[in-house]
C-alpha cells in the first residue's frame, strides 16, 4: 500500500510521527507536506495530496494542520476526493465503511499522537460496505459531476 501525506505549519511534528506509524506497518508514504514550522498554506497540501489519490497514484491520504478542517476543504475541492475530518477512530472506521472516505484529516492543535494513529488505523483497518452507502456516496458524485441531484427534484 503507498499512501500521501500532507501538513502545514501546526502539524510538522506530528506528520512525522504519522510518517513513522505507517512506515512501521509497512506503508510507504510520500510525503507532499512541509518539513519546516515556518507559515504555510494548508490548501497547498491539500491539493498535492488529493491529486495524487484522485489520479491513482497512491492508494490514500492522510491531512494534518491545525484542526484538520482547511486542509480537508481544500482537497474535497479535488474531483473524486472524499476527504473526511476526524477526532476520534469510531468516526475514522465509519468514514470509510459509510462514506468511502479516499483522505483522513484531523487537527494536530485538536488530538493528541496517540489518538491520531489510532484514528490512522480505524480508518486504514476499514472496508467500504458498498450496498445502500454506495447509492449514497454516488449522490455525492452526481453532484460533484452535474451540479445537481435528480433525486432531490420534486
Ligand atoms: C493555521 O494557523 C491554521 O489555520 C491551520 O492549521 C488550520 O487549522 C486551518 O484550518
Amino acid at each position: 500500500m503507498k499512501l500521501a501525506i500532507g501538513n502545514d505549519h501546526a502539524a510538522v511534528a506530528m506528520k512525522n510521527g504519522i510518517v513513522e506509524h505507517l512506515k512501521a506497518r509497512g506503508i510507504e508514504v510520500i510525503n507532499v507536506g512541509t518539513d519546516t514550522n515556518d507559515s504555510f498554506d494548508y490548501a497547498i497540501s491539500g491539493y498535492k495530496v488529493a491529486k495524487l489519490v484522485a489520479s491513482g497514484e497512491v492508494d490514500g491520504g492522510v491531512l494534518i494542520c491545525g484542526t484538520g478542517v482547511g486542509i480537508s476543504l481544500a482537497a474535497n475541492k479535488v474531483k473524486g476526493i472524499r476527504a473526511c475530518v476526524c477526532s476520534e477512530p469510531y468516526t475514522a472506521r465509519l468514514s470509510k465503511m459509510h462514506n468511502n472516505s479516499n483522505i483522513i484529516a484531523f487537527g494536530a492543535r485538536v488530538v493528541g499522537q496517540g489518538e491520531a494513529e489510532m484514528i490512522v488505523d480505524a480508518w486504514l483497518d476499514a472496508e467500504f460496505e458498498g450496498g445502500r452507502h454506495a447509492k449514497r456516496t454516488n449522490m455525492i458524485s452526481e453532484i460533484e459531476e452535474t451540479g445537481s441531484l435528480a433525486a432531490a427534484e420534486d
